[in-house]
């Protein structure tokens, strides 16, 4: 039995999409457990590139059983959305998808929310992706006002729409004029998703209890990073869920005795899309040259990411929280033209060096890098397929970060194909 959980060290977009395609090959059922339709996982493979937001990375082999589990925020209209786009590009999607009853569903005022939220904070604002991820997952916390997907199936869903319907407007109207929610159009709409959404919508708990009690295998798609992680990551610079490691339990219902295997995904490289701290930002033309050559905007929202050198006292910190037991290093390509490479070993704080991550964003800010200095290798590496193949000075990098972050290499990628990956066992084990 394998319980394996792909988890990114740091703050999103680390391409766990392609690790979590590639290990699903080994597994039963894969598991989306947090997060909502503010991830965006890329799926390359032959020339068809495929870019989910709720469905897990595993729906392109008919033989796994994809779940979307409690701890997701469901926006039905986006599932549904996604689940037809891929039925058009050929891709089947049946009783292979199970959706969770539990699972908290995001309606149109937890929209109107974030971007009020977004829009009165200015400069201040989190910059979050908009999709009412933030509010959906408050009012799961505060209760009164939240709708799971199992309710929709509930009599009464009408009379509670409305009388959400209203609260909301009131609240919401506090912050920028008049707001005033349709509750009828509201009901029908998502009166008319639930009926489609039906014979995905079940107990996914029981289903993955019971899945784990029989030994079967499980691959965990974490979505987001550990540095965005709720309680744990830089706040209020995060996402509203645990998305590091610690996450996988209480969003799925699985107890922590089956996990067998976290593998860390990490950039060989650092970027952060929306506000907060990010001490290795490289505001010049080397971020920019990363950015061009990595693609580095948002799959979500296309916003341009910020980039910057690998922070190992940041993935460090990250892989010890998210317990990880191997490392898989991707874009390693992206940084094949660059003459010089520094890796942050330690942060400089009051004239003091420390490998410890601040718990407080205000003393993040404050941090200066101290960086090791890495010849580039200047060389494409997308052709090779094993670790002996790629250039002595990309080794020496790649040894670095292991070090560093003092965890093995096991899966290095070098372009967004699923052949272009080299499996790299040897390498710190
Ligand atoms: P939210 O999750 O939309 O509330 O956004 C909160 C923060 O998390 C913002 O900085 C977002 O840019 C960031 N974020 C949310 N989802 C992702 C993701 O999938 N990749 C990278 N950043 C994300």
């Amino acid at each position: 039995m394998a319980c394996t959980c792909v988890i990114g060290l740091q703050w999103g977009d680390e391409a766990k999409g392609k690790i979590v395609d590639l290990l699903t090959d080994q597994h039963e059922i894969v598991v989306r457990y947090q997060g909502g339709p503010n991830a965006g996982h890329t799926v390359v493979f032959g020339n068809q590139t495929f870019k989910l937001s709720l469905v897990p990375s595993g729906i392109f082999r008919p033989h796994v059983q994809c779940v979307i589990a409690n701890g997701v925020v469901v926006h039905p209209g986006v599932l549904l959305q996604e689940i037809n786009s891929l039925r058009e590009r050929g891709v089947e999607v049946g009783a292979n998808l199970l959706v969770s009853d539990r699972a908290h569903v995001i309606f149109p005022w937890h929209i109107e929310e974030d971007r009020l939220l977004n829009a009165v904070f200015g400069g201040e604002a989190i910059g979050t992706t908009l999709r009412g991820i933030g509010p959906c997952y408050k009012d799961k916390a505060g209760r009164s006002l939240a709708i799971r997907l199992g309710d929709l199936y509930r009599p009464g869903l009408r009379e509670r729409i409305e009388r959400i319907a209203r609260t909301k407007s009131l609240m919401l109207s506090g912050l920028n004029g008049k707001i005033d929610f349709d509750p009828e159009s509201i009901y029908r709409e998502y009166a008319d998703y639930a009926e489609q959404l039906r014979p995905h919508v079940t107990d996914t708990t029981k289903f993955l209890l019971e899945a784990a009690e029989a030994g079967r295998s499980i691959l965990f798609e974490g979505a987001q990073g550990s540095l965005l992680d709720i309680d744990h990551g830089t706040f209020p610079y995060v996402t509203s869920s645990n998305s590091s490691g610690l996450g996988v339990t209480a969003g799925s219902g699985i107890p922590a005795k089956y996990i067998t295997k976290v593998i860390g995904v990490i950039k060989a490289y650092t970027t952060r899309v929306g506000g907060g701290p990010f001490p290795t930002e490289l505001t010049n033309e080397i971020g920019q040259h990363i950015r061009e050559r990595g693609n580095e905007y948002g799959t979500v929202t296309r916003r341009p990411r910020r980039c910057g050198w690998f922070d190992a006292v940041a993935v460090r910190y990250s892989a010890r929280l998210s317990g990880v037991d191997e490392l898989a290093v991707m874009l390693l390509d992206v940084l094949s033209e660059l003459p010089e490479l520094r890796i942050c070993r330690a942060y400089e704080i009051d004239g003091v060096q420390t490998t410890d991550f601040p718990s407080h964003t205000d003393d993040l800010r404050l941090v200066q890098p101290v960086y090791d200095v890495l010849p580039g290798w200047q060389k494409e590496i997308r052709h090779v397929r094993s670790f002996d193949e790629l250039p002595a000075n990309a080794k020496a990098y790649l040894n670095r970060i292991r070090e560093l972050v003092g965890r093995p290499i096991s899966i290095i990628s070098v372009g967004p194909d699923r052949l272009d990956t080299v499996f790299a066992p040897a390498l710190g084990n």
